[in-house]
């Protein structure tokens, strides 16, 4: 029934994809930056599951890692880059090296620290890459960021550059702390882009209703700050055993009690009642937003 509704949604996005010289391809790709106050709350995991749910949507995604020095897609992907954007921005490799497609098709580039120190490139290296990125505007419908935990200067310009921003916490109240935290210096730096919260590892979904209306609650209090919820997940322990497996949980455990949590996050982004969003800036509007603040 489920593979029937995603089989049907794959058909029909392929058809309108084909109509017209292909209509979706004119907005460019959704930049959604997922991050957290706290580490550890299952940012990578999310990402990584939420593409492939994405991908089972009929959507083309990829995620970018931004965790610098971290591996986490990779080893929960299960695929391997052997290179990443600083090859890349030093003309060392060029855009198909650097890109890895992944299990169905979702492609896969690794920051490196090439979006850290993007201010050591030269504008004329950093606007060969931009243009070269740029081709996957068209060929992208959704851009996923896998940032670090906390609010260093380099996790805060990609949440103020991406088009949505997907804040992940747990119930626990240290992550709860530090999400508030991460939202405080948002607002206080001006950030646009609508936050959506996903509260992971509830134990239920009264749970993770509960935690994400206190947080939205305080948001607002004090902050003037208005988020949404787009959903909980389960915790689950399909989720460590997929990533000591290194195969996707969406893959591994397809029917997990997380897997659905994330699919059904993955339906509300796409169908969903949203509030105002900005407009999509593609993955050309997100570096040169990122420039402006470096
Ligand atoms: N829904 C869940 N149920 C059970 N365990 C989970 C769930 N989500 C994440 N975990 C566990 O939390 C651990 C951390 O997940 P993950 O690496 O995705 O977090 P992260 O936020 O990306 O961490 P970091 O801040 O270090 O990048 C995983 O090893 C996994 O076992
Ligand atoms: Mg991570």
């Amino acid at each position: 029934m489920m593979a029937d509704q995603a089989e049907r949604l794959r058909q029909l996005s392929r058809e309108s994809r084909a109509a017209g010289g292909g209509l979706a391809n004119r907005t460019p790709a959704r930049v959604l930056t997922i991050t957290s106050g706290k580490g550890g709350v299952g940012k990578s995991s999310l990402v990584v599951n939420l593409a492939l749910a994405l991908a089972n949507l009929g959507q083309r995604v990829l995620i970018i890692d931004a965790d610098i020095g971290m591996a986490n897609v990779e080893v929960i992907f299960g695929c391997t880059a052997d290179y990443n954007l600083s090859h890349l921005l030093k003309g060392s490799r060029t855009l198909p090296e650097v890109l890895v497609t992944g299990p169905r098709d979702v492609r896969f580039l690794s920051g490196g620290s090439g979006l850290r120190d993007l201010r050591e490139f030269s504008k004329l290296e950093v606007q060969r890459v931009i243009n070269q990125i740029m081709f996957y505007d068209q060929q992208v419908d959704y851009i996923l960021l896998d940032t670090g935990a906390g609010i260093s200067s380099t996790v805060l310009n990609f949440v103020l550059a991406a088009d949505e921003v997907l804040l992940v916490t747990t119930p626990e109240p240290t992550a709860l702390t530090d999400a508030y935290a991460l939202i405080k210096t948002f607002a206080y730096a001006e950030g646009q882009a609508p936050i959506r919260l996903v509260v992971n590892r509830v134990a239920d979904q009264e749970e993770g209703t509960a935690v994400a209306t206190k947080l939205m609650k305080v948001a607002r209090q004090f902050l003037d700050l208005p988020m949404e919820q787009l959903g909980y997940v389960l915790d689950d322990t399909a989720v460590g055993k997929a990533i000591r497996r290194q195969n996707p949980l969406l893959i591994q455990y397809p029917d997990a009690d997380a897997a659905r949590c994330i699919e059904a996050i993955a339906e509300r982004l796409l169908y969903g009642r949203t509030q105002q969003t900005m407009p999509s800036s593609g993955i050309s509007g997100f570096f040169r937003k990122l420039l402006q603040r470096i």
